[in-house]
């Protein structure tokens, strides 16, 4: 490749759109991810995050537009030649549960097992040394039963990097946690960043996180983004779209709704 900037583009999101039914989720919406950033995406519930999510790896298809992954066109490649691409891939999705029946070893090993050569005690070390990385080497032996709800965030983060990614996604990473425990997932983000070098994109309507893991936020609205810009662009936007989400303020227009709700 040669002659690397930080302005490489690692994945490019053209025109894109998708549908469900009558429901525009996303409207041709651009979005190029730079490498070795960390791209937060905001915006309400419903919004359509996890769907932009699903499609950089294309376990959705669009409706219309097209995804490029190292300017190599993906959407339309078939499930096999996806393989390797998503091998390239941590993803740390909401519903990425773990085995509950294999101990934390073997539920961080398993990429491995189902993706590379390596012998059963190459995986032990890989995933001691990844388990180590977020904290949690010895906890090897553990079933996901026997640990905590942060641990188990972990645990699925360890799983994520085990085949060294060069892209991690990330979505609600800290949903569920309390503050210091989505804090600890925070530094996690950015320890990856800076010790793995990786490119990260990180889901959320957690600000606190979005202000601390992010290089650059772009925000969701009606399927297109509608704000770009630096943690320090979101604390002094007076777009007020932007302040309403930022801020938790609910608008006059949401307590109507709340009063057709309760009547
Ligand atoms: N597979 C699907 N089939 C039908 N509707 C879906 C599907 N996935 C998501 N949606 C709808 O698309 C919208 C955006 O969903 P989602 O991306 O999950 O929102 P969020 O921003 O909360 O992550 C929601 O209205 C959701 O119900
Ligand atoms: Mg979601």
């Amino acid at each position: 490749m040669g002659g690397q900037t930080d302005n490489d583009i690692i994945i490019e999101l053209r025109q894109l759109s998708k549908r469900f039914g009558s429901l525009v989720v996303l409207d041709k919406l651009d979005l190029a991810l730079q490498k070795g950033m960390t791209t937060v995406v905001i915006g309400e519930s419903g919004t359509g995050k996890s769907v932009l999510l699903k499609h950089l790896v294309a376990l959705l298809r669009p409706d219309g537009g097209e995804v490029y992954f190292h300017g190599r066109r993906i959407d339309n490649l078939g499930e096999r030649e996806l393989v390797d691409v998503r091998r390239r891939f941590g993803m740390l999705f909401q519903l990425g549960a773990l085995f509950d029946s294999m101990t934390v070893e073997e539920n961080v090993g398993f990429p491995l097992t189902e993706h590379s050569d390596y012998t059963p005690e190459e995986i032990k070390d890989i995933a001691a040394q990844k388990l180590k990385l977020v904290g949690l080497d010895g906890l090897q032996h553990r079933h996901p039963g026997e640990i905590s709800g942060g641990q188990k965030k972990r645990v699925a983060l360890a799983r994520a990097i085990a085949l060294n990614p060069e892209v991690v996604l990330y979505d609600e990473p800290t949903t569920g946690l309390d503050p210091v425990r989505s804090d600890v997932i925070n530094e996690l983000i950015l320890k990856l960043k800076h010790e793995l070098d990786v490119s990260s994109v990180v889901v959320t309507h957690d600000m606190t996180s979005a202000f601390k893991v992010g290089d650059r936020i772009v925000m969701l609205h009606h399927g297109k983004i509608i704000a770009d810009g630096t943690p320090e662009f979101y604390k002094t936007s007076d777009d007020p779209r932007v302040r309403r989400f930022v801020d938790g303020k609910a608008d006059a227009r949401d307590l109507a709704a709340l009063d057709d709700v309760e009547n």
